[in-house]
């Protein structure tokens, strides 16, 4: 069955490394899968009070977008040992039962690239923890760093390492057949 997977970013940043490998997982999607990649940035700052009468429209159109998916496909960095604020926020967002939360039951994934050693190992820490929380279904198995990743993207996000490629791919890989063993 053909799959349709929603990838976002957890930065902003026009040359983010993290922007740049969602990038690329959207050229190595298999032809039954499509990953469609939906930017954060119109997302506001979560607040209880907009959510009355309904959802702002970015946000009504984010869960949508989420809603309408098989799948969650999250590239993340890590600032400060933890996950962007602009990940978090999408997410408190998206997981709030004031509306209806997108996530409940959701499959999701992550991968992650940053220049230290430790390729967002605790950033991704703490968003599975908030995924589950929200009541997303996460996938926990193969585990994808992208340490040093200003040695594996050059200057026009292409991915030069062929490691981290493959990785990006078997990631997409995995999650789709996770997915699709989950439904039957
Ligand atoms: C960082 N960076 C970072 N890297 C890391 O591996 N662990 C960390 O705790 C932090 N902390 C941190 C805090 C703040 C405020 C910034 C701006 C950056 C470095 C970070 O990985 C690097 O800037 C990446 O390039 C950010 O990802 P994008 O924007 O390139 O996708």
């Amino acid at each position: 069955k053909a799959q349709r997977i929603i990838g976002i970013s957890g930065s902003l940043r026009k040359d983010s490394f993290n922007r740049h490998v969602l990038a690329a997982a959207t050229e190595f999607t298999e032809t039954d899968v499509t990953l469609h990649t939906y930017d954060l940035a119109a997302i506001p700052l979560f607040n209880g009070d907009l959510e009355d009468g309904g959802d702002p429209a970015s946000v009504a159109d984010f869960k949508r977008a989420i809603a309408e998916s098989d799948g969650l496909f999250i590239v993340t960095p890590e600032y400060h040992h933890g996950m962007p604020g602009v990940l978090k926020n999408a997410i408190d967002w998206a997981g709030s039962d004031a509306n209806h939360n997108v996530l409940k039951d959701m499959p999701a994934a992550m991968i992650g690239a940053s220049p230290t050693m430790f390729g967002t190992a605790f950033s991704q820490q703490q968003l599975k923890q908030s995924l589950v929380a929200a009541g997303a279904s996460v996938m926990q198995q193969p585990s994808v760093f992208i340490a040093h990743a200003n040695k594996k993207i050059d200057e026009n996000g292409v991915i030069t390492n062929e490691d981290t490629k493959a990785m990006i791919t078997s990631s997409l890989r995995a999650f789709s057949e996770w997915i699709d063993h989950k439904q039957t």
